[in-house]
């Protein structure tokens, strides 16, 4: 097996080929072995002393790099090569926020799975990837890289993405020329960072932890995710880096997780920085002897690990169990067999294929905030007007959007729209002149504005302290509006926007999102009907900052809103509630959905531990007159628990296509998985406890259509 294979090699390792084994370094040079500063890679793969390169990427590149570790080192041992192919290498399918709002996990997946194939083309085996912070803070640029604010929908979609990324939980996919290794990140809680602000601190307790930010990770790893990356922030004042509950107690104790721990990127470094090591001596001692296994960037572990060694500080049982997990993977990978990449095999840019998947992700995860008057789907004639700083643009890839993004333009709106009216008069008036869109918009039969955040405005580093259209676009809705004309607003960004100043205006919105390399052709089809939009957001749009953090799975206080009532939950100047709730979307059609009928109403908690389940039926009608598709979604409350619990929970929903006047039953299960929740012990209680649980179903987060079962 590959144990006896890890422990023979383990034991014929040097001490400095086991710290070169932990350390992972980013290539910075412009393209393969040869250039400047990439000198120090060379001779550190060599010399056997490297585990693992970031930013490297080309069959030829990764060929000539891995050649100097496998043949001229020592003992030969393959380089990882790690890359972050977050929603697409050369084919950008739509940012992970967007992909969420599709309530469909083979969207996820097929992006997965076409990333996988082009990635491990280029001789990287392993991706950053998926990320699977649960966040209720718009501000933070990386909500776009997230699936939002519930820890249900983050998990379904994880699963999804390793699935794709890796094939089989049992890892059997690995070794296959078409999968990379996930990385299920960031360990964990980074989405609490407090005020949005990147890198943040996150205080919470034990079961917030548990409750909202570990599912995610839990259902990843049973999906057989192969590696974890920790998170730049503290979790409850100890650095994620070094933090030994999550890292030593959790993941590895109580999950029994055998993969690897890689830090960020200069994540051991920082924790000087935090206030947490007081040099960076002490920074590898405490994130190797927390339970990290690999370091990025910078080379703490690697530079101070032999006088740590000497000093016991750190001991060689330990260093040996993180050299273990990262060989442990490169066998699965099948780095020792075949280390190299087919140059000629090498997918160089996106297939007709791989496109046609991408336009149909896009599609499906776009969301119709709004359609008043049925402005929407528009009719491919007459005089169009296509308007807005973002209709001409091809900025729709993203953040972290993979190397396709600098050599593939994505469609923009204007040219698709070109392309799907061809009888149409299509006028454009691009930039940001109000007055230049409102003559645009005199002149047509109707306008289109396309509006957003650029590219760069969301992401890493990319927080903001308002959320609002970027400097003068609602001007320029504002003067479009004026004209009394019909008109369509499409969004094109990367989080939740505060759109009420102007919202009520528009007859219709289309949350679009940063749809990537088919944006848009998908906002075509969406505008012309050709697909009808199914989307549904997983994420609250507040009304202002200020009543930011505002997400739908909250705690109930004890003065809950009461519009008749002074002394209760609110502020003075907004009406409760956001602007849109999680789960809202709607279709060119209308569907009803009936009462949840509940296959028992009483169930025993022994009977649930024995994996005794309740079916939860529920009736969704297409009562429109166009084929379309809802999700029907169903939300569980513990109306009295030990622990206060969310008012309402997200516990299972299935989206599904309905012809006119065509009915179907969905059937949903609910377990113990579904029904408990983990206490605030810190050796991790998960408890179902006895007592009435509400259950509600519906189409977005308000529904009010409720059941009952009682645990007895
Ligand atoms: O994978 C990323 C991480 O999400 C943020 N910091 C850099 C890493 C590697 O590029």
């Amino acid at each position: 097996s590959h144990d006896d294979k890890v422990k023979e090699l383990l034991g014929r390792m040097t001490t400095e080929e086991k710290l070169g084994q932990v350390q992972q370094l980013t290539w910075t040079g412009d393209t393969g072995p040869g250039g400047g500063q990439t000198k120090e890679i060379e001779a550190l793969a060599r010399a056997g002393r490297l585990g693992s390169v970031l930013n490297l990427h080309g069959a030829k590149w990764t060929n000539d790099l891995q050649r100097l570790a496998v043949e001229e080192s020592r003992l030969g041992i393959p380089l990882l090569f790690g890359f972050d192919v977050i929603h697409g290498f050369w084919t950008t399918f739509p940012i992970p926020l967007a992909q969420a709002s599709a309530f469909d996990p083979a969207v996820a997946e097929t992006d997965a799975r076409v990333s996988a194939a082009e990635t491990r083309s280029q001789g990287v085996r392993w991706t950053f990837s998926p990320m699977m912070d649960v966040t209720n803070e718009p501000r933070w640029g990386r909500i776009a890289e997230s699936s939002g604010e519930d820890p249900y929908l983050n998990a379904v979609l994880a699963v999804a993405k390793v699935r794709g990324y890796q094939g089989p939980a049992d890892g059997s996919g690995l070794r296959s020329g078409e999968h990379v290794a996930a990385c299920a990140k960031h360990f964990v809680a980074y989405g609490g960072a407090e005020g949005g602000r990147d890198y943040n601190t996150v205080d919470l307790s034990e079961q917030r932890l548990r409750n909202h930010y570990l599912p995610p990770f839990k259902a990843a790893l049973d999906a057989g995710a192969a590696t974890v990356m920790a998170a730049f922030n503290t979790v409850g004042g100890v650095p994620a880096h070094a933090n030994s509950h999550t890292m030593n107690s959790i993941l590895k104790g109580e999950w029994d997780f055998d993969g690897f721990v890689v830090s960020d990127y200069t994540g051991v470094m920082e924790l000087v920085a935090h206030g947490y090591a007081e040099d960076p001596a002490h920074a590898a001692e405490l994130a190797l002897t927390h339970g990290l296994d690999m370091e990025m960037v910078s080379t703490h572990i690697a530079d101070h690990g032999a006088e740590l060694l000497d000093a016991g500080r750190i001991s060689m049982e330990r260093l040996d169990d993180a050299v273990t997990r990262i060989l442990r993977l490169k066998y699965a990978l099948g780095l020792f067999d075949d280390p190299y990449t087919d140059e000629a095999a090498e997918i160089a840019g996106p297939t007709a294929e791989a496109r046609a998947a991408a336009r149909e992700a896009a599609a499906r995860s776009m969301v119709l905030l709004k359609n008043e008057g049925g402005v929407l789907p528009l009719k491919p004639g007459g005089t169009i007007a296509v308007v807005g700083p973002h209709a001409d643009s091809a900025d729709q890839h993203g953040t972290w959007a993979g190397p396709g993004r600098l050599v593939f333009d994505t469609v923009s709106v204007l040219d698709a729209v070109r392309a799907a009216a061809p009888g149409a008069d299509v006028r454009h008036s691009g930039g940001g002149d109000p007055a230049m869109a409102a003559a645009a918009a005199w002149a047509a039969d109707v306008t289109v504005v396309v509006v957003g955040e650029d590219s760069a405005i969301s992401g890493e580093a990319a927080s903001r302290s308002e959320i609002d259209l970027p400097a003068g676009q609602q001007q320029l809705i504002e003067a479009v509006a004026a004209t009394g004309k019909p008109f369509v607003v499409v969004l094109v960004n990367g989080r939740p926007l505060t759109i009420g100043g102007w919202a009520d205006r528009a007859p219709a919105v289309l949350e679009a999102w940063h749809a990537g390399i088919e944006a848009g052709n998908a906002v075509a089809d969406i505008l012309f009907g050709t697909v009808n939009p199914g989307g549904k957001l997983p994420v609250s749009f507040p009304r202002t900052v200020g009543q930011i953090p505002v997400y739908y799975n909250r705690e109930a206080t004890g003065r809950p809103y009461d519009e008749a009532e002074k002394y209760v939950s609110k502020y003075l100047d907004l009406p409760d509630g956001p602007q849109f709730v999680f789960g809202h979307g709607l279709s060119y059609t209308t569907f009803t959905t009936g009462a949840p009928e509940l296959s028992r109403t009483e169930i025993a908690v022994d009977a649930l531990e024995r994996g005794e389940t309740v079916e939860v039926t529920v009736p969704v009608a297409n009562t429109g007159d166009l084929t379309g598709d809802e999700v029907v979604q169903l939300y569980i409350h513990d109306v009295a628990a030990s622990v206060v619990q969310p008012v309402r929970r997200l516990r299972a929903f299935e989206r599904v296509t309905l012809a006119p006047g065509e009915e179907r039953r969905v059937r949903f299960t609910l377990g113990a998985e579904d029904l408990g929740f983990w206490t605030n012990d810190p050796a991790g209680t998960y408890v179902l406890e006895r007592g009435r649980i509400d259950v509600y179903t519906g189409t977005s987060s308000a529904a009010t259509v409720r059941g009952s079962l009682r645990l007895v």
